[in-house]
């Protein structure tokens, strides 16, 4: 990333960097329509298979230090967190859309945010998500 860059290209990159890391919807699946192979793997008619967003976006040829929040991270927008292909997400426009606003608007207001207590992860294999996070909001 070049020091150039502006503030709303930081942005935006820091908000695909947090979606690769955090992934929010862990997998989808696929009904294979015909024989085929994926890379080497032989898949017949009708097997089904679990596209894990969540390994993709912590691959290391991918992702340099994936398990590593970096807001300059060069590729950080090649995350697959809103799927890919035909089926990606179609609401992927509006959800960075809604994440940047939250953030311009918590840049403005406030200095930091600081997690006090215990979380609590909701517990799925689906929805990569948190049912409690106690914080402190810091003016
Ligand atoms: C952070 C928020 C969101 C995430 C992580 C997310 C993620 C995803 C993922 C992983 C898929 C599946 C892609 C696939 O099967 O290949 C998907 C599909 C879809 N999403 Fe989202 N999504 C988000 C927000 C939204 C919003 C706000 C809307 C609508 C306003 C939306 C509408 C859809 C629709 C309609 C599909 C189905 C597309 C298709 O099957 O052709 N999503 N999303």
């Amino acid at each position: 990333m070049g020091s150039e860059m502006c503030i709303r290209d930081r942005l935006n990159n820091a908000i695909s960097e947090i979606i690769r890391w955090q992934t929010p919807l862990s997998h989808m699946r696929r009904t294979v329509i015909n024989d085929t192979h994926i890379g080497e793997q032989a898949v017949k008619k009708g097997d089904k298979i679990v596209m894990w967003y969540y390994s993709g976006n912590r691959d290391e040829r991918m992702f340099e230090n994936a398990d590593s929040i970096d807001i300059t991270r060069a590729n950080a927008r090649n995350n697959i967190s809103f799927g890919f292909g035909m089926h990606r997400c179609l609401g992927m426009r509006l959800a960075e859309m809604q994440m940047r606003v939250l953030w311009q608007e918590i840049m403005t207001r406030w200095q930091r945010i600081e997690i006090v207590g215990d979380v609590t992860r909701v517990e799925s294999n689906f929805i990569n998500g948190y049912e409690s996070m106690p914080v402190r909001i810091v003016a």
